[in-house]
């Protein structure tokens, strides 16, 4: 990896789950009968799978992390087309029958809601990131941003869950991870397409090496979080597995 200034982590903020307090979340009855009902709503939104957004286990994954931790503030950085946003947004909404204010924003680097470029178009998803939020009555809920996921972490503000999917390359993710502990208020942060030990997760597909290379970098210089990845989920991914990708820092 690139040598680079060597950040400093502050990990007061972050939370020490296990990887059995993850088990239990992704095991919990009363969200797997609400998933009924909302997994079969994002469903209906037909955004396209293996299109460069989570997959539909990942998704679910992420509904159930937001209804147990029930978060107040969430970060998303990589809104795309909008497949996290929408089972973030969802869980939020149900949050909210409990009376749990959660707010999410997403952010992307370039502008995903542009009704002249339609990125969502080209991507084969039938409505903007926007429209999806909109149309599932999230509107109040998610606020879009544009811009660098490294000037958005500096801006002073805080959040008990941040999602760092946008740029992959561990040279980003080694200033996003100091920038997304600053940022904590009692959270957690979650990271997609981490491959433990830079091995392939399903078959022959190749590694995205990034949040691994950080992460490990961080721990061989003693920053005292570990990564848990969450590993098989009750329920299907991809590929015909339930392996996901998700994974995230804990304090140690
Ligand atoms: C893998 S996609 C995110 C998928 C999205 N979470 C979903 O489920 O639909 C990565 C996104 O991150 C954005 N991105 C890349 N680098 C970024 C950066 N430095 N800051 C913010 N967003 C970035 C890209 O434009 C892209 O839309």
């Amino acid at each position: 990896m690139e040598k680079l200034l060597i950040s400093k982590c502050n990990v007061d903020e972050l939370k020490s789950l296990s990887l059995e307090q993850l088990s239990q979340i992704f095991s919990n009855d009363n969200i797997h009968n609400e998933w009924e009902n909302y997994g079969s709503k994002i469903d209906s939104l037909k955004i396209p799978e293996m299109a460069g957004g989570v997959n539909s286990g990942d998704q679910r994954a992420l509904y159930y992390l937001v209804r147990m931790l029930k978060p107040i503030s969430i970060l998303e950085i990589g809104t795309h087309i909008g497949s996290s946003t929408v089972a973030l947004a969802m869980a939020a909404l149900k949050n909210r029958e409990e009376g749990i204010e959660t707010k999410i924003i997403s952010t992307d680097i370039i502008d995903v809601n542009d009704l002249n470029e339609r990125y969502w178009k080209t991507i084969g998803s039938p409505k903007s990131p926007s429209k999806i939020i909109d149309s599932i009555g999230c509107s109040e809920i998610v606020t879009f941003e544009i811009g660098n996921s490294i000037e958005k972490m500096k801006m002073n503000r805080k959040f008990n869950m941040i999602f760092l999917d946008g740029d992959h390359s561990a040279k980003t993710l080694y200033q996003e991870i100091p920038l997304a502990l600053n940022s904590l208020d009692d959270g957690i942060i979650i990271l997609h397409d981490y491959f433990p030990k830079l091995e392939s997760l399903w078959g022959s597909q190749a590694p995205i090496v990034g949040p691994f290379l950080a992460t490990q970098r961080f721990i061989e210089e003693g920053t005292p979080f570990n990564v848990i990845p969450f590993g098989e989920l009750p329920w299907l991914t991809k590929f015909d597995s339930k392996i996901t990708s998700l994974a995230c820092l804990v304090k140690i």
